[in-house]
């Protein structure tokens, strides 16, 4: 039965003190999947992480990586799976390339894996930097150095725990570029993200944690495509004092001259274009923006429901 599964975490529960950060979660992973983790900071996503990877001890429940159990069976867990940590490190004596042969040693693999570090330096734009040492990189080029070390033993699981924070855009778009490369390859990539519009450009299904606890786990496509409205950003030539009733009771946000209209799925935008017009107002840009996590969350929690 547990072919297909990368991932089995069954009612794991964690705390710290009273804090519940994870409670009595259970999920499967499909194998091959790129799967995302979302929730608000302090949702419980590093920790549950944690546990995965085998940094933090769960107090109840279980999880088994390709059927090995990460506390009973650590060794060949570990062996498994890449973790790319939230916080970066800023490791002052070796050179990348020499930290990525040490992290080779620590698998107990020798030269036959040297091959493979180099193109994982050129791969991630690394090459350049194979000489220099951590402190001298950017946040961007750290981050791809630990993702680097996540990948030295070629794992069948990749963890990115937040990953793009503090990366330029550039980065990004090359980042994922070869995660994206892993995952035509076989490998299972989960990614823990509070962007949910990163989340609906990379991956086939979400989980989402809050305080601990699985809010929701479906398809991204049925995520946002369950979410009641749509959003329309629209930028005013001046920002105007009084809005005509159609704008006022559709706004979401407004900042100067740039307001949110949060609406009925299928809303004509027409609608809102014409009413700006008859209110003598200047529209100098109209587009959709994607619905954040947080409207997400508002829905759901408003309604109690779960997907
Ligand atoms: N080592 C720790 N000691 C005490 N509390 C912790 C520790 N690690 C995490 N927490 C708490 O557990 C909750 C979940 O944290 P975390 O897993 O880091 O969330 P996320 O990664 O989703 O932001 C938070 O309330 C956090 O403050
Ligand atoms: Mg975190």
């Amino acid at each position: 039965m547990s072919h297909n599964i990368a991932i089995e975490i069954q009612t794991l529960s964690k705390s710290y003190g009273d804090m519940k950060a994870l409670d009595q979660v259970s999920l499967q992973i499909p194998k091959g999947s790129f799967f995302a983790l979302l929730g608000p900071n302090g949702a419980g996503k590093s920790t549950l992480i944690g546990v995965l990877s085998g940094l933090i001890n769960a107090d109840a429940g279980s999880v088994k990586i390709l059927g090995h159990d990460v506390v009973t069976d650590y060794a060949a867990a570990r062996r498994l799976i890449g973790l790319v940590p939230q916080e970066l490190i800023d490791e002052p004596f070796f050179s990348i390339l020499d930290l990525l042969r040490i992290q080779a040693g620590y698998f107990g693999l020798g030269k036959a894996q040297w091959p493979w570090i180099d193109t994982l330096l050129q791969k991630l734009g690394l090459w350049d930097k194979k000489d220099a040492g951590m402190p001298a990189l950017s946040g961007g080029m750290k981050r791809r150095v630990l993702i680097a070390l996540a990948l030295v033993h070629k794992p069948s699981v990749l963890v990115l725990d937040e990953p793009t924070a503090g990366v330029d855009i550039e980065l990004r778009l090359g980042l994922w570029a070869f995660i994206r490369e892993l995952h035509a390859e076989g490998m299972t990539i989960i990614l823990t993200t509070h962007y949910l519009e990163e989340a609906e450009q990379l991956c086939e299904q979400v989980a989402i944690l809050r305080e601990g606890k699985i809010l929701a786990l479906s398809s991204t496509q049925a995520l946002l495509a369950s979410h009641p409205w749509e959003y329309v950003e629209v930028t005013l030539a001046v920002a105007a004092a009084t809005l005509p009733d159609m704008l006022q009771q559709a706004l979401h946000r407004r900042q100067g001259n740039k307001l949110v209209l949060r609406l009925p799925r299928g809303q004509q935008r027409a609608e809102i274009a014409s009413a700006i017009q008859e209110a003598g107002l200047l529209l100098t840009e109209m587009r959709q923006v994607e619905a954040s996590l947080e409207d997400v969350f508002r829905v759901l929690t408003r309604s109690g429901s779960e997907l």
